[in-house]
């Protein structure tokens, strides 16, 4: 089939061909490596600056890539971020630069040039203490240093005027990268037996669907234009379903058919510099409602260890 009302199927979407070019920041993270496939799989044309032409400690870099194309870019998709958690307990300037300054540029140039945004935040940005999903307006009251620049980031994006999506996920993983799968399923071949915690809730996310439901729902007109886009851009993508971090490492034993005996855990146990939200499963239903069903945690995970590198 060929003509403007082609659509291609990825992870479930159906996803038009990007008529302008698109702008990826991140290049070389987790996020940013499922964004690349689902760009090629829609034939976009994809500018991917390195950390080197655009450091967003050195806001002109970011200025320069976003100004580079006559004409802008249709899409910038910000990839970028500090995402080491407990690091940022004892470097929060320097995260913020990373999380809410950086951010705060692009924004400015991103309205300049009339460019969608499309940022990813976190669950970081709750307070983590809730007993049922966090819905999109719910008041952010971060805990610790990390989700207080993502959510500083967020604020910034929100006062720019610029179009923009905030996505906000939690629990990524991807057959590549640094994450949660890679490393129990690394544990799970190394050692007789694990214990995982198990009085921490959330949603995992698969980095490759998050990328994919990211596109739809830009291509569902989720961005809105101009006015009332600060209210109307925050969404949240995940997996379906919700688990413990001993759930998630069970099954993980399980698909990969290791005879680790993982046992379940509590926090208190394995303290670290951060302190993590006991609860932060994220609201899906304005996503399913624009986009469809999220697929459920066990199904992408399934789909992700079939193909984890090394
Ligand atoms: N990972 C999770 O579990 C998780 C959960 C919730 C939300 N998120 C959010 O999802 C998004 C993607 O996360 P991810 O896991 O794909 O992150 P990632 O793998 O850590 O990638 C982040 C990227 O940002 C780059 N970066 C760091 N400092 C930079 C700077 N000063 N200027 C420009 N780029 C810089 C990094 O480059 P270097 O590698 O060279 O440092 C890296 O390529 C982030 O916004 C994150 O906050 C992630």
């Amino acid at each position: 089939m060929s003509g403007p009302s082609r659509t291609i199927s990825v992870g479930g979407f159906s996803l038009r061909p990007m008529p302008a070019p698109v702008l990826l920041i991140g290049h070389g993270g987790m996020l940013a490596r499922a964004w690349r496939a689902v760009l090629e799989r829609v034939n976009a044309e994809v500018v991917c600056p390195t950390l080197e032409q655009c450091d967003f400690t050195r806001p002109q870099t970011v200025r320069d890539v976003v100004n580079a194309r006559e004409g802008g870019f249709g899409l910038v998709i910000n990839c970028a971020a500090w995402t080491d958690v407990d690091g940022a307990e004892a470097k929060e300037d320097a995260a913020y630069d990373v999380n809410a300054e950086g951010p705060a540029v692009l924004a400015e140039a991103c309205r300049h040039s009339g460019s969608l945004l499309v940022h990813y935040s976190t669950d970081y940005v709750f307070r983590g203490d809730a007993s049922a999903p966090y819905s999109v307006d719910e008041p952010m009251a971060p805990v610790g240093a990390y989700g207080r620049t993502k959510a500083a980031g967020e604020l910034a994006l929100r006062d720019s005027g610029c179009r923009h999506l905030i996505i906000r996920t939690s629990w990524l993983y991807a057959p590549w990268g640094k994450n949660f799968v890679r490393t129990i399923a690394g544990l799970c071949k190394a050692k007789p037996s694990l214990k995982v915690v198990n009085d921490q809730r959330g949603r995992p996310t698969s980095a490759e669907h998050l990328a994919a439901a990211s596109l739809a729902l830009v291509q569902a007109g989720a961005g809105g234009g101009g006015a009332g886009a600060a209210e109307g851009g925050t969404w949240h993508i995940t997996d379906g379903g919700e688990c413990t971090w001993f759930d998630f490492a069970r099954e993980i034993n399980r698909v990969q058919g290791t005879a680790c005996d993982v046992q379940p855990c509590t926090t208190a146990e394995f303290p670290r510099p951060a302190r993590r939200p006991a609860y932060s499963v994220l609201d899906l239903s304005r996503t399913e409602a624009a986009i469809g069903p999220m697929p459920d945690w066990k199904a992408n995970l399934a789909d992700v260890m079939s193909r984890l590198e090394p």
